[in-house]
């Protein structure tokens, strides 16, 4: 009982600060952008009013993430998207970053074998072949309606305009200030003391965003862009090619697809570990009736755990680039095979992932990606993560371009065992090779429930992508709260090793805590990230749609009204 009211006080608490932020429920709306920055949901939704569908919005809210959201918004890292149409079209398209042609297994290895530190997270040997101009343009040619250059153009004013710093902005850019210095010396652009209220303009960047509209991902890939572009890898200390650029293609996947009770879910497939993880860990669920327990109580929380250390176990061996590995799908979100890892599971004594292998972990660094939702008046889904990898990628800026560079390449398992800076751990499934893609965590999801659209939802958050989307999801339908509540709600994290379960900072109540230590979990209560940013969006049953922005950051859903 104790638990009860405890864990409805924490999340009627939370549900205050959201009315204080601005409910989202009304019945008029028709179409809705969920981002990271009210500036980019904004333009998104501009989009949508012009008649633009949301794949035209999506490249216009992507572009204009990349100037106002630059640590993780970006033209030069990768990300996933997952849609569906009004039609019931569903698909993805893998825009992942690749490692560039003249990578090798062991180039972060010193001479002994061992890992040198900082190489594939900092500086230009972290850089991957960037994905995201290519992805946006493959989606325009399938899909768009309005003209290209129309797409571009918010971004291209949005950078020569400026946007306004905010406080949360003006923490990250100072967190990160030292690294600005260190990788690209004094006066480079993020130098500057951007403070709270400030407006950036970027002119370089636009000056970059004009070259794209005019000349599509060839004025990206190739010409002036690219020469300074692989100048400043090179300059970095990275190994990127024109070759590796003229070579980069996006690919079309059939996303990943299950059922969790009457609900049909289709998120990323390998090479994101996203929804094969996200279904095998529903799947390992759905026996147990999460329902009849109490939201984030002890036998909740055991559950999601337990289900999360077999999912992540299997994540580090079986998963990796499918166009390098032959992925065991049928099997590892089966039924057979996922009752059989529950197998070991009590109510009474936690699993102990030590005994399963141990690692090596450190957590450095925060997680930067960034997720945006968007539906649009006709009723096409997309659910599109993207990301930089580290907050600023690494942090390898190019002047000339105005933007960061990614540092996806610390998604590869740079050593069998060793972990990246995610704690994740991987096998040969995940390793270095010329032109693969390094396996990813994001999961854009779309989640129909009876045959109807029912939820767009994704995060970023590293390897805590998959856990946030769950317990959004399992929040909505097994716990019963609107969307905003649900994403608000407390999180929890567990990714098999370390063998801790993070809990974000005092809100989770005493007595569950100490039960499950007295089960023998490894609690870490003072953890003070934020666990995932999800935005969303629902449609209920009768097609009320209610949207969600995370206040974890300075998250922002814009809407267009009947
Ligand atoms: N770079 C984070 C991810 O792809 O999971």
């Amino acid at each position: 009982m104790i638990v009860r009211i405890l864990t409805k006080f924490t999340y009627i608490t939370l549900s205050l600060s959201l009315l204080l932020s601005g409910c989202n429920k009304t019945k008029d709306i028709k179409a809705a952008v969920v981002s990271a920055r009210k500036e980019a949901s904004d333009i998104g939704i501009t989009i949508l009013n012009k008649g633009g569908s949301a794949f035209d919005a999506m490249i216009a809210t992507d572009l204009a993430l990349t100037v106002c959201f630059p640590n993780a918004g970006n033209i030069s890292g990768g990300g996933f998207l997952v849609y569906r149409t009004a039609s019931g079209e569903v698909g993805s398209l893998d825009y992942r970053e690749k490692a560039p042609l003249n990578a090798y297994e062991k180039m972060y290895l010193d001479e002994n074998g061992d890992v040198i530190p900082e190489k594939s997270t900092l500086g230009g040997l972290a850089v991957g072949v960037p994905g995201t101009v290519a992805g946006l343009a493959e989606i325009h040619s399938k899909f768009g309606t309005l003209s290209w250059e129309d797409l571009v153009k918010p971004a291209i004013d949005l950078a020569m305009n400026g946007y306004i710093v905010t406080e949360k902005q003006e923490r990250s850019f100072r967190n990160k200030k030292d690294d600005f210095i260190k990788i690209n010396g004094e006066n480079t652009f993020y130098a500057q003391d951007f403070k709270a209220g400030d407006t950036v303009k970027n002119i370089a960047l636009a000056e970059t965003l004009k070259r794209i509209s005019k000349y599509g991902a060839k004025g990206f890939y190739e010409g002036p862009v690219a020469e300074s572009l692989i100048k400043r890898v090179r300059e970095a200390g990275g190994i990127i090619t024109h070759e590796d650029l003229i070579k980069y293609k996006p690919v079309w996947r059939k996303p990943l697809n299950f059922k969790y009770k009457n609900l049909n879910i289709y998120s990323m497939g390998p090479p994101s570990s996203g929804g094969v993880c996200l279904g095998q860990i529903l799947k390992m669920i759905e026996p147990y009736n999460i329902g009849q327990y109490y939201h984030n109580s002890e036998k909740a929380i055991q559950l999601i755990v337990e289900a999360e250390r077999r999912s992540y176990s299997d994540r580090s061996k079986h998963l990796g680039d499918p166009d390098f590995n032959k992925i065991p799908y049928n099997q590892i979100i089966s039924n057979k095979y996922l009752n059989n890892r529950m197998k070991s599971f009590s109510f009474d004594l936690a699993s102990q992932s030590k005994d399963i292998q141990a690692g090596k972990i450190s957590w450095t660094e925060s997680e930067e990606t960034t997720h945006y939702s968007i539906l649009d008046q006709k009723g096409n889904a997309i659910s599109v993560t993207t990301t930089l990898n580290g907050s600023y990628g690494s942090k390898v800026f190019v002047e000339d371009g105005g933007y960061f560079l990614n540092n996806e390449m610390d998604d590869f398992s740079i050593k069998p065992g060793f972990a990246n800076m995610f704690g994740l751990i991987g096998s040969e499934a995940n390793s270095i090779k010329p032109e693969k893609r390094m396996l990813s965590s994001m999961t854009p999801t779309i989640v129909m429930k009876d045959n109807n659209l029912y939820m767009i939802l994704g995060t970023p958050g590293g390897s805590t992508i998959i856990t946030s989307v769950l317990q959004t999801i399992l929040n909505v339908y097994e716990f019963g709260m609107d969307i905003q509540s649900a994403i608000n709600a407390p999180r929890f994290h567990h990714q098999w090793l370390p063998e801790k379960i993070e809990f974000e900072n005092g809100v989770f109540d005493e007595v569950s805590m100490k039960k499950l230590q007295e089960k023998g979990y490894d609690i870490k209560q003072d953890y003070t990230r934020v666990i995932g940013r999800v935005d969303a969006i629902l449609i209920s049953k009768n097609g009320i749609i209610t949207t969600g922005a995370d206040p974890r950051g300075d998250d922002k859903a814009s809407h267009l009204y009947h």
